[in-house]
């Protein structure tokens, strides 16, 4: 079938929920992906700041087939050595003592607050505009976007109060006595890669500190490195209580999970939250795979200096059509002066995946193991395109 016929398909048989790129992807090398009719792109959205280690990187690929070979699935209910191995690795390499798993943003997101209210007996969660914490009912009602919950209002739950991003005093006034957690990103992703100011987090975990608030960090978008630390909210040198992610943590495979205190963890027990697939052996040997990469191709150098050169570089770029270029490591973002929908397909047609968000910023969110070279091409691109 050729890509017309393909995507026909989805018209006549999908739910219709996404807006996509007229290209079936086929198969990936490093930071290069090829469609079926041959055409090959750099990607530089990674499948939505996924694939941390780019496509079909050997201990990646090595570790699912491997896995894969003994044991794919067994539940819960027993245990299984990668994930006892990579509970022990990633604690260690964090401020925090336990872990959960989970399959994806969204659901870390809403184990995240079910755990702080069990922790605290409060039920009000403040949670920021223009953020995004995933498309479940719960985790959509933290999520600072009045026309996603549009739809759904009659069903949302009461208790979130969505306030201004990097304002401190509208966190201080929306503080009751009811209030359970502030859920923030370190940096806003969807919301249009927005960098708050460097003391914005470390206030917040004052002010959760004093009132005796759950500080939840949403590190699904920012974590394993993107931002050119393991965890984004290192930058701000703060110690959340619970810290959320996906994403990049297993380089591809769908997985989420959950980073607690020991103090705040002990609030659950057996019964409170569960999975039937979280923490499986298949993507636990794949997290394990990312997390020794990261730490063995020094991942983390890699992302500050390329990404400093990437940011750097477009600043360079005078065009009347950028109003800014900003960003930690490798999540940066460029606003235009007017949408930019129509220069995802123009970057698309030369060759680059690129995702526009928040109406018109063009969000790079590259493999971490991009290299100076491969942004050389692409700012060229970004000239000449813009
Ligand atoms: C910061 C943040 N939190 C949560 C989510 C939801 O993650 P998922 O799509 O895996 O449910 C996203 C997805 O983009 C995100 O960027």
């Amino acid at each position: 079938m050729n890509t017309q016929e393909l995507i026909k398909i989805e018209d006549d048989y999908f739910i219709n929920t996404f807006t996509r790129q007229p290209v079936v992807l086929d198969h990936g090398e490093g930071v290069k992906v090829t469609d079926i009719d041959g055409n090959e792109y750099l990607d530089m959205f990674a499948g939505i700041a996924v694939n941390a280690l780019g496509h079909n990187h050997p201990a990646l690929v090595k570790a699912i087939q491997d896995q894969a070979e003994k044991l794919i699935h067994i539940s819960s209910i027993y245990y299984n050595e990668p994930a006892l191995i990579y509970a022990k690795k990633l604690v260690d390499k964090t401020s925090f003592d336990r872990i959960f798993y989970a399959n994806s943003g969204a659901e870390a997101n809403e184990g995240a607050i079910k755990l702080a209210v069990k922790y605290t007996g409060k039920s009000e969660v403040i949670s920021t505009i223009d953020s995004f914490h995933g498309r479940t009912i719960m985790t959509l009602a933290a999520t600072g976007h009045d026309e996603y919950h549009e739809p759904f209002k009659c069903i949302l739950p009461k208790g979130f109060i969505n306030v201004p991003y990097n304002d401190i005093d509208a966190i201080k006034e929306a503080i009751t006595e009811n209030t359970a957690a502030i859920i923030v990103e370190p940096v806003q992703g969807e919301g249009g890669v927005n960098v708050p100011d460097n003391d914005y987090l470390k206030q917040i975990e004052e002010l959760c500190h004093e009132n005796n608030i759950v500080f939840i960090v949403d590190e699904v978008q920012t974590g394993f490195g993107r931002c050119g630390t393991l965890f984004a909210h290192e930058l701000f040198d703060v110690k959340p209580d619970i810290m959320t992610m996906a994403k990049g943590i297993g380089g591809g495979v769908p997985m989420g999970g959950i980073l607690a205190t020991e103090k705040v963890a002990s609030a659950f027990v057996p019964g409170d939250h569960g999975t039937t697939f979280g923490g499986g052996p298949l993507v636990c040997a794949a997290a394990n795979a990312v997390l020794d990469t990261i730490d063995e191709e020094n991942i983390l150098d890699n992302v500050n200096e390329v990404g400093d050169y990437f940011i750097e570089e477009l600043k360079k770029l005078d065009k009347e059509i950028i109003a800014d270029v900003r960003g930690k490591g490798l999540m940066v973002g460029v606003e235009l002066t007017k949408p930019g929908a129509e220069y995802v397909d123009k970057f698309r047609e030369a060759g680059f995946l690129i995702n526009c968000t928040a109406g018109n910023v063009l969000r790079f969110v590259p493999p971490l193991i991009i290299t100076k070279d491969d942004i050389d091409e692409f700012v060229k691109a970004v000239d000449e395109i813009l």
